[in-house]
């Protein structure tokens, strides 16, 4: 595995020269100023200490104090404030694994996907620093049986500033701020052996994904389905899309409910599909953008970063080089630009 291929990619060398570059002027300003503020102290000094000697008149005790010793300290130079103040912040931004074509892991095993290379387009629009941090979905968001969703332990502490590509959905609006939307709702399908009938859910085990939006409120809404109000006593929680294929096929559950992207490679070459052919959508669901703490400011300037790329095109090309690089994982909806 090379190090060289790192976890950005071409444009971040470029901007790794800039900020090097920066770095640099940044030294030599902090240099600059030491230099000036040890002149000022030197004059500063054999001023006082000639004043001193007209206004004390006995020479030898004061000239002999050692004050130069003081004036010279270090503490006149600051180095660690100075370089505290131009220091870059950056912003880490909190991402899963295996989702279709928005992010999956190459051969060698780096974090490849539509996510990762918009994080990187968006960011160097912005001019801000964003980094990707891989993370299970529940410490962005998560779900009990019978339970509101609550913000994750990831967010909530301040572990990352943004987690990528949530729904706007009714409930997280109350925990935490949305972006503009990135893409397109997520079609969000019942997974099933075949022969499940996905407008009749009476009565069936039903398993979920904890923290996502295809919880008991979305499945509450989905008007074409009798049996949409599931008692709280056959609904199951798996952590991860993974958890909630083997929970249907070793029988925990009749039946898995999840958005496509989550679940299109998993359901690839296995006895399960999904229900039903069309697909179906969340009410109240939003759209999906990155999802911070309501304190937070990164999202007004991804919004920046995000609007420059779509004014510009190039979010489009993104979307279209994007269908190309990754589309063996699954369809990249973007979001009408
Ligand atoms: C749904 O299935 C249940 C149990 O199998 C049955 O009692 C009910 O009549 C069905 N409802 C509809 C609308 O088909
Ligand atoms: C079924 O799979 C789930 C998830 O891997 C596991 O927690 C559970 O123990 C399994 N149950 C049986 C009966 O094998
Ligand atoms: C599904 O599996 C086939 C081969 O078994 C493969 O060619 C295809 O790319 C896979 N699709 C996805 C979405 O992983």
């Amino acid at each position: 595995m090379s190090d060289a291929r790192s976890d950005s990619k071409v444009n971040h060398v470029s901007r790794t020269i800039q900020l090097e570059a920066t770095t640099t002027i940044t030294i030599a300003v902090c240099v600059l100023i030491a230099i000036v503020a040890l002149i000022i102290s030197v004059v500063a000094i054999s001023k006082s200490a000639g004043s001193d000697i007209t206004v004390q008149g006995k020479t030898t005790s004061s000239r002999q104090t050692p004050q130069p010793a003081v004036a010279y300290s270090p503490s006149t130079y600051d180095a660690s404030r100075c370089q505290a103040s131009n220091r870059r912040r950056v912003y880490t931004l909190a991402i899963g694994f295996d989702v279709g074509a928005y992010v999956y892991s190459d051969d060698s095993g780096f974090q490849v996907g539509f996510g990762p290379d918009l994080i990187d387009a968006v960011c160097q629009e912005a001019g801000i620093d964003c980094r990707i941090v891989t993370e299970p979905y529940t410490n962005c968001m998560f779900s009990e049986k019978g339970q509101p969703q609550r913000g994750g332990i990831g967010l909530m502490e301040g572990w990352y500033d943004a987690c990528i590509g949530w729904l706007a959905t009714r409930q997280r609006k109350q925990i935490f701020a949305f972006s503009k939307p990135i893409l397109k709702p997520y079609e969000v399908y019942f997974y099933a052996f075949l022969g499940f009938n996905p407008f009749n859910i009476t009565g069936k085990k039903m398993g979920l994904i904890s923290g996502f939006s295809t919880n008991e409120a979305c499945l509450a809404g989905l008007d074409q389905v009798a049996g949409r109000d599931v008692p709280h006593s056959n609904v199951f929680h798996a952590q991860t899309p993974a958890e909630l294929m083997a929970m249907v096929q070793n029988g925990t559950v009749d039946v898995g409910f999840s958005t496509g992207p989550s679940m299109a490679t998993k359901i690839n070459g296995t006895n399960i599909q999904r229900f039903p052919s069309d697909p179906m959508f969340c009410k109240n669901a939003g759209q999906p953008g990155m999802m911070t703490r309501k304190d937070n400011d990164f999202n007004s300037k991804w919004n920046e970063g995000f609007e420059k790329l779509v004014s510009s095109g190039r979010f489009k090309r993104l979307c279209d080089e994007a269908r190309i690089k990754h589309g063996h994982r699954g369809e990249i909806e973007c979001v009408d630009a």
